[in-house]
């Protein structure tokens, strides 16, 4: 069944496509193949194959709920020693996975997000602050680093009413840096024959995991002791019931929830708002255009409010644009849940999985163009958006198991950035050449920006 499916040319028994490739760029390599070998391609590390899918149709056909589903494999498998069977390790069929859902989901409506605002404006306020030292000092600024401060603050305060002080740190947050070594070792396991090979690095990873434990351990403790916060996801975690069966998540479950959502809820939306940092540092039209929307949406000085925020529709698509371009969390594996053909031509067997190379979705020629790889936020107008194929931008996976705090990291993301634009000019260092560092999740690599107090603001 296999054997239709095309793959790179030189194949060494043991390495098999490895050589040649980076140990580091795992996504950035298979773009390469990819842009070789078409829609499909299979890749080989060592003993296992991987079918590699980015054609759009054929990405079409696997959002189809009724025949494929998740398949957690490769890194996110690799996170289960981290995130057990959290919402986003869980296997379809852990019973832990629905009753998480369904308890999670109103932590995220309309209602709850409103709620939200107001902590996501404070830790704006205090990226901001530390912005205005770093423009008074004449130094530039770190924006992964501090876009990372930004969200880690955002997640924790609004949903477990934690304070990891990050803006009052010179190095990032411990619980960052183990992070950090977990999501590493979790993609360098895919790019090893054996894991043995990596035995010191493991004992580092099992540092790391009983750090993250530790630190989230004080936290719910700390919540039991003092009694419930003002309805965040811990109260929703540790005190709601599911609305049918009554059930509640058990500690340990707890414990993967608050993992899960402290590392998911800002690892990947930092790196969008740095890419859009980066784009807009280099787009001066762009961010005229943006910058002219904030001012007349929200004027010079008055603090948004919530519904303000999504009205700021052309730096929504500026972020829609950078996350299609840099999906931050680059692709997503689906699996067969019956035997059945992918898009009429490649047979699958039931358990038979593929991986979505989001990061290529988003640069198919026949969707986007031959100009594909040009930032355009207008791709995003709602009349080209109406035009487009469905299932050809999937920067928060699809179906069932797709981002539950989609509409929390667009929120944030939106708001923090027509606040920057507001502030600030942006100066890029012309030397610059993005290179994007790959640790499961996708960051620009020292990026640094020179800021501007603008003439005009407040
Ligand atoms: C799932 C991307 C922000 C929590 C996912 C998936 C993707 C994704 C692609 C599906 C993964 C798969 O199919 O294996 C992103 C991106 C974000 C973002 C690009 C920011 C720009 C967030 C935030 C939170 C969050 C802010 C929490 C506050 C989760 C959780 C899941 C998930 C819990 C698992 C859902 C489930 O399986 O039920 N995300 N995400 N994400 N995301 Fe996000």
């Amino acid at each position: 069944e296999l054997f239709r499916i095309p793959r790179p040319p030189h194949r060494l028994p043991l390495l098999g496509d490895v050589l040649g490739a980076s140990r580091r760029t795992p996504l950035q390599d298979s773009l390469r193949f990819a842009r070789e070998l078409g829609p499909i391609f299979r890749r080989r590390a060592f003993d296992r194959e991987f079918v590699f899918v980015w054609g759009s149709e054929l990405a079409a056909d696997m959002a189809d709920e009724a025949r494929f589903a998740k398949h957690v494999g490769l890194g996110v498998a690799n996170l289960r020693p981290v995130a057990g069977d959290g919402l986003f390790t869980a296997y379809n069929h852990e019973p832990n996975w629905q009753l998480a859902h369904d308890v999670l989901a109103p932590g995220f409506s309309r209602e709850a997000m409103a709620g939200y605002h107001p902590m996501m404006l404070a830790v704006a306020d205090r990226l901001m602050d530390h912005w205005d030292r770093a423009l008074t000092a004449g130094r530039s600024v770190d924006v992964p680093g501090d876009m990372t401060k930004l969200t880690l603050e955002t997640i924790a305060r609004t949903g477990f009413g934690h304070d990891f002080g990050s803006f009052e740190r010179s190095r990032p947050h411990p619980f960052v840096t183990a992070m950090v070594g977990t999501l590493s070792y979790a993609q360098r396991l895919n790019t090893v024959p054996w894991p043995f090979l990596l035995r010191r690095a493991a004992r580092r990873n099992e540092a790391d995991i009983a750090h993250l434990n530790d630190t989230v351990d004080d936290l719910v403790r700390a919540r039991i002791a003092d009694g419930p916060g003002d309805g965040d996801l811990l109260d929703r975690m540790l005190g709601t019931s599911h609305p049918q069966t009554g059930e509640r998540l058990c500690a340990e479950n707890v414990r993967r929830q608050v993992i899960t959502f402290l590392v998911a809820g800002h690892e990947t939306t930092s790196g969008a708002l740095s890419f859009a940092l980066h784009y807009l540092s280099r787009h001066p039209d762009v961010t005229a255009r943006a910058r002219a929307e904030v001012d007349r949406v929200w004027g010079p000085t008055a603090t948004p409010g919530y519904d303000q925020v999504a009205r700021l529709r052309y730096v929504r698509r500026v972020l829609d644009e950078a996350l299609r371009l840099w999906p931050t969390a680059p692709a997503f594996a689906r699996e067969a849940r019956e035997d059945t053909v992918l898009g009429g031509a490649h047979p699958m067997r039931r358990g038979a999985w593929a991986l979505v190379l989001t990061a290529m979705l988003h640069r198919d020629p026949e969707v986007w163009g031959a100009d594909a790889e040009r930032f355009d936020p207008d791709r995003f107008d709602p009349k080209a958006v109406r035009t487009r194929a469905p299932h050809t931008f999937k920067p928060f996976g699809t179906g069932a198991r797709a981002c539950i705090g989609r509409q929390f990291a667009l929120h944030e993301a939106t708001l923090v950035l027509g606040l920057l634009l507001r502030r600030y000019e942006f100066r890029s260092d012309p030397a610059y050449r993005l290179r994007v560092t790959e640790r499961l999740t996708l960051m620009p690599e020292g990026l640094r920006l020179n800021l501007d107090r603008r003439a005009a603001a407040p």
